[in-house]
């Protein structure tokens, strides 16, 4: 099945070319400027001078000679100067958007362009005995999103939620364990003690280091410590590394406390993974791929002992070092290769902080030096900081960092309030529920309404309203719709069902109609630029056409029955619309708010 503007597209083209006077190579359309009212617009320049004739002629030559026919999409056909404008039939657009909405329901603005081809996409990945900050979130929300879009489109996506869980850090991590014993609470409260306790085995090791260099410098003999916290650190390490079974279980226990607490973060945000090997799974793969790295001639051996490899002008970077240790690096390139292996993909999706960028232009350049991902996409999705509404930057240094957990219970508490205050007669069980879901939800839309490049702030004012760009706004509208339905259903008079919507004539009807017929184009181009933020102006738009709509356009109170019947079968299929936008965001649409 096509979508409307695509059939509309289609037969444009086809009208045009019937006229013999354009080749079809020639037919380049364009979208008129939003003042211009018509929908597409065939410049005639290109056509008009390989003919020899002015443009302007040409135009109102091809106007006269095409005559859409009563099947078509097409209402009228004009031509404005060098321009041949054409408009969509308002009343046969209705009828074949309404239905189409209506056939299609949850899988509207669906299409399957990427069947049969598989996209990685790489996200969320937090760091084991650590809280998710803002980055973490960012990465957890844009990547969700893409994920959505990405299956809507047909691809078949992996979710890879790559675990920040091995590195030398983890020897101080078990050492503090050791030192101080295992925290006692679980979900946040766990994750921000274990963070105290290595900053303060990091402390402590600290002073040893001082009195170290104190002595050096007054030549007294070298203190000794017992124990000596940095020799216990690299110890735990490198025991880790071995397999040492009680390493390796204090680090299976930080595992389990952390991926329990990001579990509930996920629950509420609707995030789901296909895996999350994470980087301890490639362990066993490194030495292959320093091997490979080195053969292929990818890296190379310094001076020093360590790998490194110098690549496309970037900056050097090392891949073993002269301990025999390896680095982040090393196992994302053991991970591009596992990903090709395991899952034949045509992509891999990076989505993290931009702050990486140099790695990931690094780890693209060394797979490739390597013979891998020849012809698959390799791309990372950067994103900007978070902020407060004043722009500052939230930093763990400046004590003003927000963790996801706390993030989420402010939101809805927050949203809690906007829902007392707009519908106090809900239950109880209803409000709780209805403030998760625009708590979480406008946290989400925060991430996702511009540019993912783009720092975002976390101004709760504009992120709650119910007017303005928020997701508050978005699934006020939608909970309107549903309204609407349902006191059209208790009211007596009559529903949806067999509405003809060719009565749908009113300016502000055919507008709405227009933009619900924008969701099929909203997601490929949403999918090809990594763009959830195309979606999310959809939506808005959306949103705001039909804010019109009900203001003039009595939906309950209609003229006649007839006419009340197709605006309800037209604020069901905006509904239906928008709770598929909100879906491709990850965003929940409670029917009530
Ligand atoms: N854990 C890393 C961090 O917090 C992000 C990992 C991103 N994914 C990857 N394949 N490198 O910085």
């Amino acid at each position: 099945m096509t979508y409307a503007l695509e059939r509309f597209t289609r037969e444009v083209r086809a009208a045009i070319t019937a006229t013999g006077r354009v080749p079809a190579e020639a037919i380049e359309l364009a979208t008129p400027k939003p003042n211009i009212p018509a929908d597409l617009a065939l410049p005639t320049f290109r056509a008009a001078k390989a003919l020899g004739v002015p443009a302007p002629q040409l135009a109102a030559e091809l106007a006269a000679a095409i005559r859409p026919g009563p099947d078509t999409l097409i209402g009228t056909v004009e031509a404005v100067g060098p321009f041949l404008n054409f408009s969509l039939h308002p009343q046969r657009l209705a009828a074949a958007v309404v239905s189409e909405i209506q056939a299609r329901g949850a899988a509207y603005g669906h299409h399957q362009i990427g069947a049969g081809r598989r996209v990685v996409v790489d996200y969320s990945a937090p760091n084991i005995a650590r809280r998710m900050h803002v980055g973490h979130i960012r990465s957890t929300i844009i990547g969700q999103s893409l994920v959505h879009i990405l299956r809507a489109l047909g691809y078949s996506v992996i979710g890879d939620n790559h675990l920040g869980d091995w590195g030398t850090q983890f020897g101080t991590v078990i050492a503090s364990i050791k030192r101080y014993g295992r925290p006692q609470a679980e979900g946040e409260a766990a994750m921000e003690q274990l963070e105290l306790l290595y900053a303060r085995y990091n402390n402590e090791m600290k002073a040893q280091e001082q009195e170290r260099e104190r002595a050096v410098v007054e030549g007294r003999p070298l203190p000794v410590f017992d124990p000596d916290l940095e020799a216990e650190a690299r110890r735990w390490s490198l025991a880790l590394e071995r397999g040492d079974p009680e390493a390796r279980a204090i680090w299976q226990w930080c595992v389990d406390l952390t991926l329990a607490a990001a579990q509930r973060n996920y629950d509420r945000l609707g995030v789901v993974f296909d895996h999350a090997y994470g980087e301890s799974f490639y362990e066993p793969m490194l030495a292959d791929a320093i091997d490979e790295a080195l053969r292929s001639g990818a890296a190379f051996r310094d001076a020093d002992g360590s790998v490194v490899a110098e690549l496309d002008n970037l900056p050097r970077f090392i891949i073993q070092r002269n301990d025999g240790g390896t680095v982040y690096m090393t196992r994302d390139i053991a991970t591009v290769k596992f990903r090709l292996q395991t899952f034949n993909p045509v992509k891999i999706i990076y989505v993290v902080d931009g702050r990486q960028e140099l790695h990931f232009r690094q780890l693209f350049a060394i797979v490739r030096a390597m013979g891998y991902a020849r012809d698959v996409e390799l791309v990372h999705i950067p994103f900007g900081i978070v902020t407060t509404p004043d722009g500052q930057p939230l930093s763990t240094r400046k004590g003003n960092m927000v963790y996801l957990e706390s993030l989420l219970d402010e939101a809805v508490a927050r949203a809690r309030a906007v829902v007392e205050q707009k519908n106090p007669d809900l239950s109880e069980a209803e409000k709780a529920a209805v403030a998760e879901a625009v708590g979480v939800g406008a946290v989400i839309y925060n991430d996702l309404y511009q540019d993912p490049r783009r720092n975002i702030s976390l101004d709760w004012e504009r992120m709650l309203s119910t007017e303005g760009n928020s997701a508050t706004y978005l699934q006020y509208s939608h909970a309107r719709c549903c309204s609407i339905l349902r006191r059209a259903n208790e009211d007596g008079g009559v529903g949806p069902e067999g509405a003809d919507p060719t009565l749908l004539t009113h300016p502000a009807e055919t507008r709405l109609i227009k933009h619900l017929a924008r969701l099929p184009e909203a997601t490929p181009e949403a999918g090809t630029r990594y763009a959830p933020f195309v979606i999310a102006e959809w939506c808005y738009a959306t949103a705001r056409e039909f804010g019109v709509f009900f203001e003039q356009c009595p939906v309950l109170k209609a003229e006649t029955p007839g006419l009340r019947a197709a605006r309800l079968a037209l604020v069901a299929a905006t509904a239906r619309a928008l709770r598929n936008g909100l879906a491709l965001l990850g965003i929940a649409a409670p029917e009530r708010m």
